[in-house]
């Protein structure tokens, strides 16, 4: 049985990692010179969001050619010097394969615009001479309908996210061929990890047919088919390697599917992503409305999730990532609480079961940057939200608001590493805004200081990887106010408590009914047996 528990996964976002060459884009080389950051961090894989080459209009998540890597990354040497010089720091470099869909600027989908029917095959085309309705009523996930009509087609082609990103059909055994030389092609190289984007909507049928909810997203989501195909490809690549990572970005699914997904026995991937923890702060399901997040639904979601798998799938446990925003501005307050909101968060992630995900400058508490106007937005995603917004007639004022709480870019600022010049990120403009706060929040002012975020991040690492109750123990949540999430750790010889609150109040609990023999994490100074202060996390090691 592989041991996933004490593997912690750092997340890089490279555009806006390091930049080395001064031209304002992070890339490999910026990403090389801060290894030994990372490896002081404590951290094993570093899953790098796609250096392929790329038009960017999804900030590489349009890939053009899966083996090559993006000039403005670097050079395939870049990557095999960052692949030998993280090995020399034991650390394992995971890749990110895109393989929904495929930039409309590749081979691919350039040789179905020759007229190729090999290459047509390779995609969702529907005939039609109707150009003004799409096959079907689905929509896309970034607005809009989910085709684009192609006059050299003579017809539509299915694209789920923008219009450049056509949908691959996963159902011509060609294309899965042509997918599996890609993974090789990588583990031959000597990558460690696979992280599969939103992987669980592979399966179309290839019968396009309206949805009743005018979205369409039950037609295409966790189909049973995925399994096989993930059952497949798993054999015919990563499968039998020993210590090989793969997790698998689940879009809107469901517990049941999830557990097939990452049960060992079942022989698809390692562990999964979810996401419906975060979207506590969605009012009806709409990201594009700000709405308080719902704390007890929260806690709900964790424990759900932790308890169903438990024994049966393998959970990627994460708050932050380059699609969220970041979550000490969001469902903490890091006006008041910036230190003690980041420190409980990190914890919770920590302790729970399952592979920790940390995404970049979380382990120094980077917050939203609160943009005030769309031009310091980048993302295809919030540009296409801020226009539809604007078409119904919404005030620009309160878009923007909603923009500064929801937008991807929130999580998307250059690194923070010092207080100089463009947070020392680049000695140009980088291609967003740095947040404002950098002076305040960086690496250099945290690093040698004990009581930084940073070296509390390190003090979970190191804790997480030295106790086996952590990594490999079970968990029982213990039942408590909204506010607080208590959960046990346990084997068979040692046992911790974590006593979270993770709201801005002090909340009553009587701590003495555990007895316990040490205080393993707190992030106040003090102890109070008789409350939990506002954002409070403690770890207890407890007699069993
Ligand atoms: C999920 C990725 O995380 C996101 O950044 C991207 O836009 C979509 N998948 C489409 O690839």
């Amino acid at each position: 049985m592989k041991k996933l528990g004490n593997k912690i996964v750092y997340e890089l976002y490279p555009i806006s990692f390091m930049d080395s060459n001064n031209d304002g884009y992070g890339d490999i080389k910026g990403i090389i010179e801060k290894l030994d950051y990372l490896q002081l961090l404590g951290i094993d894989l570093i899953w790098i969001t796609p250096i392929f080459k790329s038009p960017k209009n999804d900030n590489g998540y349009d890939i053009s050619n899966y083996c090559e890597i993006d000039q403005s990354f670097g050079t395939m040497d870049d990557v095999d010097n960052l692949i030998e010089e993280a090995k020399k720091r034991n650390i394992g470099i995971m890749f990110d394969m895109v393989f929904n869909h495929v930039s409309t600027e590749s081979e691919w989908f350039k040789k179905a615009l020759e007229g190729s029917k090999k290459y047509q095959d390779y995609f969702y085309i529907v005939k039609s001479n109707d150009k003004v309705n799409p096959p079907c009523n689905w929509v896309s996930k970034f607005g809009g309908p989910a085709w684009k009509y192609e006059e050299k087609f003579n017809g539509w082609y299915l694209c789920l996210y923008d219009k450049t990103q056509a949908d691959l059909k996963w159902l011509n055994p060609e294309v899965r061929e042509e997918l599996v030389k890609v993974m090789k092609f990588w583990i031959d190289k000597g990558i460690k990890g696979f992280r599969f984007d939103v992987i669980n909507v592979i399966g179309k049928s290839g019968k396009f047919i309206n949805a009743e909810d005018n979205i369409g997203k039950s037609f295409y989501t966790d189909q049973p088919i995925v399994h096989k195909y993930l059952k497949e490809i798993n054999k015919a690549s990563f499968g039998n390697i020993e210590d090989f990572i793969t997790v698998g970005e689940m879009s809107s699914t469901t517990i049941e599917n999830c557990i097939l997904y990452s049960n060992p026995k079942e022989k698809e991937l390692d562990m999964v992503f979810n996401f419906h923890h975060l979207k506590v702060d969605y009012k009806n399901g709409e990201k594009w409305e700000n709405k308080p997040w719902d704390k007890k639904e929260f806690k709900r979601l964790i424990q759900t999730w932790q308890l169903k798998l438990q024994d049966r799938g393998w959970n990627a446990v994460f708050l932050n990532n380059h699609d969220q925003p970041r979550i000490n501005s969001r469902y903490g307050n890091v006006k008041k609480y910036w230190f003690e909101s980041s420190t409980l968060f990190a914890t919770l992630i920590f302790t729970l079961q399952g592979t920790p995900f940390i995404y970049q400058g979380e382990e120094i508490g980077m917050t939203n940057p609160y943009f005030e106007t769309i031009d310091q937005y980048r993302d295809v995603e919030s540009i296409n939200a801020f226009n539809e917004m604007k078409a119904k007639g919404m005030d620009e004022k309160l878009i923007l608001e909603i923009l500064s709480v929801k937008s991807r870019d929130n999580s998307r600022t250059p690194m923070q590493w010092n207080d100089r010049k463009n947070a020392g990120f680049s000695d140009v403009k980088p291609w967003i805004d740095v947040a404002k706060n950098y002076k305040q929040i960086n690496v250099e002012s945290q690093i040698n200081n004990p009581n930084s975020v940073f070296n509390f991040y390190r003090k979970l690492i190191k804790l997480r990887k030295e106790n086996e109750a952590l990594f490999e123990g079970k968990i029982q949540f213990i039942d408590s106010e909204d506010s607080l999430i208590i959960f046990k750790r346990t084997t068979f010889n040692k046992e911790l408590v974590s006593i979270l609150n993770i709201s801005d109040q002090e909340v009553c609990y009587d701590v003495k009914q555990f007895k316990y023999i040490d205080i393993l994490v707190n992030n106040y100074k003090e102890i109070d047996l008789k409350s939990i202060k506002p954002f409070q996390a403690l770890v207890l090691e407890i007699e069993k």
